[in-house]
């Protein structure tokens, strides 16, 4: 026997059944913002990832040389695959442009509760635009998902912040290594607080600026308010404009009355490198899990990997911390086979049964019958398991007046009638199981 690879998960039919219900609610809700779906190869060239995406993801990643000697890697995340898409297209594409993808994505994490080295992601992103308003439609789409799923303000916060912001505090403590800073305090949150320190330390920043850093780092509360706020404590055309656009996602976000979700959290830097703007995190709000997404601005990408300038804001939301939410409250769906319709037999009625399955798979229900010769107590039971929902008993005794019958296997109705009846409109006569 072989053993599953740590980090990975397979699915059995009744647990698909289930995943199905809640992708299919996640595809539902991103199409009605007007996304599109795309789809892209699960392994790229090695430098995709290497340009821009950050150290971190370059040591998870699951990469190989060819056969051709290049080096390749399973996608870690979507977005340089995305965006090397939209440069090769960029000529026929009207913008702008709103698409979506959940692909399977391989990391080389220490396997966890909410991570995994293999897990689902939906991607949604818009690119082409720099305004506020296409950031607030990709944080106003991550709220309306999570509520189409069962969530409401009391189980999850989004965590609003712009990296420009605390690029420009640093700036006023004389601190110009940007970079190993905001990948210091993106790492905050899951290490002590004298780690925290220690590694500032380590790369030459002293008591006071420390010190500053995490007053502000502490200074969340609610969006709207504290970007007033900033507005009155930072002057300056740079800041003004970080400012201005914050608010106006702020305003738009209370207009569709989503402001509950919303805090303002200058610790959110998020770890990938390319984002350059506007980032935010949802989390659950009692914190027992690890984020459920991340997103943010990232407007010079396209621009790295060789295209014209495309702003672009968007986010990645993962299955597996996802599951553990909707399981805590209680709103995972019920993993249960369903199935329509299961023909049970009495005798040799193959004819009909082929006739009948055939007639009813086109009028699209879902339908099975036994392959295995049991008796018709076994038959049921069978049905049962596969969670059928109308039972046809289909006996040679019966066929004699052209009879059959059905047995509702939910409320256990049965009643005789006539083959031809259920031929004819089986609609009529039948339930499908939604
Ligand atoms: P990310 O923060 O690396 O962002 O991932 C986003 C989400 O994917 C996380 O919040 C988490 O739910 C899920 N995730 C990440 N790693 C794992 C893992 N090892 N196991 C299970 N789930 C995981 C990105 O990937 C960006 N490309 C998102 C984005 C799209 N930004 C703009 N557009």
């Amino acid at each position: 026997m072989f053993e599953r690879l740590r980090g990975t998960r397979d699915f059995l039919p009744n647990e698909m059944a289930a995943r199905k219900k809640v992708f299919s609610t996640i595809k539902k809700t991103v199409e009605e913002f007007g996304f599109f779906e795309t789809d892209t190869p699960a392994i790229e060239l090695f430098d995709l990832y290497s340009i821009k995406s950050g150290e971190e993801i370059i040591e998870e990643l699951y990469a190989f040389e060819d056969k051709g000697g290049r080096m390749i890697s399973l996608r870690p995340e979507l977005t340089p695959s995305v965006v090397r898409v939209l440069v090769s297209k960029s000529k026929e594409l009207s913008f702008p442009v709103k698409w979506y993808s959940i692909p399977r994505l391989w990391r080389y994490e220490r396997p966890q509760s909410g991570r995994l080295r293999e897990f689902y992601q939906l991607n949604i992103d818009i690119f082409g635009s720099e305004d506020a308003r296409a950031d607030t439609e990709v944080i106003s789409c991550a709220i309306k998902l999570l509520c189409d799923l069962g969530f409401d303000d009391s189980d999850i916060e989004v965590r609003v912040s712009d990296r420009r912001l605390l690029q420009e505090f640093l700036l006023t403590l004389g601190i110009t290594n940007f970079h190993d800073v905001l990948r210091i305090i993106d790492k905050r949150e899951k290490i002590s607080q004298n780690d925290f320190k220690g590694m500032l330390f380590d790369i030459n920043l002293d008591d006071c600026q420390i010190n500053k850093i995490e007053t502000f780092l502490d200074s969340k509360g609610d969006l709207l308010q504290s970007i007033e706020e900033l507005s009155k404590n930072h002057k300056g055309e740079g800041i003004s404009k970080v400012i201005e656009s914050l608010k106006k996602i702020a305003q738009n976000l209370h207009d569709r009355g989503y402001e509950k979700f919303i805090s303002f959290d200058p610790s959110i830097v998020r770890g990938l490198d390319y984002y350059t703007g506007m980032v935010f995190e949802v989390h659950d709000r009692k914190r027992e899990f690890r984020a459920l997404f991340g997103g943010g601005r990232y407007d010079n990408l396209a621009e790295l990997f060789g295209g014209e300038h495309i702003p672009a804001v968007g986010f990645g939301m993962g299955d597996a911390v996802l599951e553990l939410m909707m399981r805590r409250k209680g709103i995972w769906p019920e993993e249960k086979l369903e199935l329509d319709v299961f023909i049970a037999t009495i005798g040799n009625v193959e004819k009909e049964v082929s006739k009948v399955s055939t007639v009813l798979r086109d009028s699209g229900f879902r339908v099975d019958f036994d392959l295995m010769s049991r008796n018709l107590s076994n038959q049921i039971k069978f049905a049962t398991k596969l969670g059928a929902r109308s039972l046809l008993i289909i006996g040679e005794r019966d066929l004699k007046d052209g009879n059959i019958t059905i047995r509702d296997l939910e409320t256990g109705k049965e009643s005789k009638i006539l083959l031809s009846e259920v031929v004819s409109s089986p609609s009529k006569h039948l339930t499908k199981v939604l």
